[in-house]
């Protein structure tokens, strides 16, 4: 079949276009022909090889991590789905490859595609919108009334954790560059801030929670905007020793992911408030509940740009270069 494939870590001009054998099913897993699949700044960042202490992929290796698409075939153990389903999912971090024709997935990471999208659109939502769900939901417990700061409102994970956010009842910040105000207004943000006009932490206060994808002086910036108790949950800070015990790292990668997040847990602690890192992990159950809130209109897919799947080494330069205005971009097969 045909696949991306990443042959070299750090090859600017990966991935490359090859032949694979098609995978094999297990028992427990369905088979998916690949409709759609969308790009995350992750690929690029496991292209470059800026992943190995956490993922390490032997090359070479079929670069992707979200897809949806027609299950084919289903092994011996499966329960949930049947040859002809429509589905989307974001494979678990071990089992990635969906910029490819056919990928099996663990039946339990799959869940159905929302109805009324396209494969495009449903391709656009799993790895960001679990992202969502895993900070806002699980990790931070986002009740009615909270309020929640989401940095990059207008990029791929900022538009649906808004979205998320508001239908858990809270009060929503966001901040975004000017030409996307309107937009991330309109997915249901009380208050915008324009970074490029002004300091976020300068106007906004006393914040239950902030969702960082920045890292840096932004995660940092963020610590003055929460009350005292405040959560600070980052998917792009430095990681800490919680997420190495949760990956089951060793020792001393657990002592090194410490010591990376130590002057940032310590300016936490000054302030009275927590940070924790997040990587978001595969579920086909937190997948089911997103779902219901896409199907009653709770949550909508932001889409940038289709690209077809010959050209998906074009899209994922496209994302690297900044040039997505707002949420996802998305290879689809023809
Ligand atoms: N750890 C995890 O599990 C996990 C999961 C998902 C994502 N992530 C990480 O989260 C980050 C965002 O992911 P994504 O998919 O949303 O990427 P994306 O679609 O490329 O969006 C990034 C957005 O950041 C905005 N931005 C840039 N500088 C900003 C600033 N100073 N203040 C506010 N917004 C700013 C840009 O919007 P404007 O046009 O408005 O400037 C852009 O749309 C990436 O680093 C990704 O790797 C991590």
């Amino acid at each position: 079949m045909k696949a991306f494939l990443v042959e070299r870590y750090g090859d600017k001009d990966g991935p490359r276009a090859g032949d694979v054998p098609e995978p094999k099913v297990g028992r427990e897993d369905v088979l998916i022909r690949i409709r759609a699949a969308s790009i995350n700044p992750l690929d690029r960042m496991i292209r470059d090889g800026e992943m190995k202490a956490i993922l390490p992929y032997r090359v070479p290796f079929v670069l992707g991590n979200d897809l949806a698409g027609v299950v084919v075939e289903v092994g011996a153990a499966v329960t949930r789905f049947s040859v002809g389903d429509e589905v989307y999912a974001r494979p678990d971090k071990d089992r990635i490859g969906t910029f490819a024709e056919l990928i099996a997935v663990r039946q339990d990471d799959v869940a159905l595609k929302p109805g009324a999208l396209t494969m495009e659109e449903a391709a656009s939502l799993p790895l960001v919108a679990l992202t969502s769900w895993q900070a806002l939901v699980e990790r931070a417990g986002v009740q009615p009334g909270q309020k929640v700061l989401i940095h990059a409102g207008s990029g791929g994970l900022g538009t649906i954790a808004v979205q998320l956010a508001k239908h858990l009842g809270a009060h929503v910040a966001a901040t975004t560059s000017t030409a996307n105000l309107d937009l991330v207004k309109s997915l249901g943000a009380d208050v915008v801030v324009d970074y490029k006009k002004q300091a976020f932490e300068t106007v906004l206060h006393d914040y239950d929670v902030v969702l960082d994808a920045l890292g840096g002086e932004t995660l940092k910036n963020s610590l003055q905007v929460l009350k005292p108790g405040g959560k600070v949950v980052s998917v792009a800070g430095p990681p800490d020793a919680a997420f190495g015990r949760e990956i089951g790292a060793n020792p001393v990668i657990r002592l090194v992911m410490s010591a990376l997040s130590f002057r940032i847990r310590r300016r936490a602690r000054r302030h009275n408030v927590t940070y924790s890192f997040l990587f978001m992990k595969a579920s086909g159950n937190q997948l089911r509940e997103l779902t219901h809130l896409i199907d009653t209109g709770r949550i909508r897919p932001v889409v940038d740009t289709v690209f077809p799947f010959e050209s998906t080494r074009e899209a994922l330069a496209y994302v690297e270069a900044g040039r997505a205005k707002a949420g996802k971009v998305v290879v689809k097969m023809t």
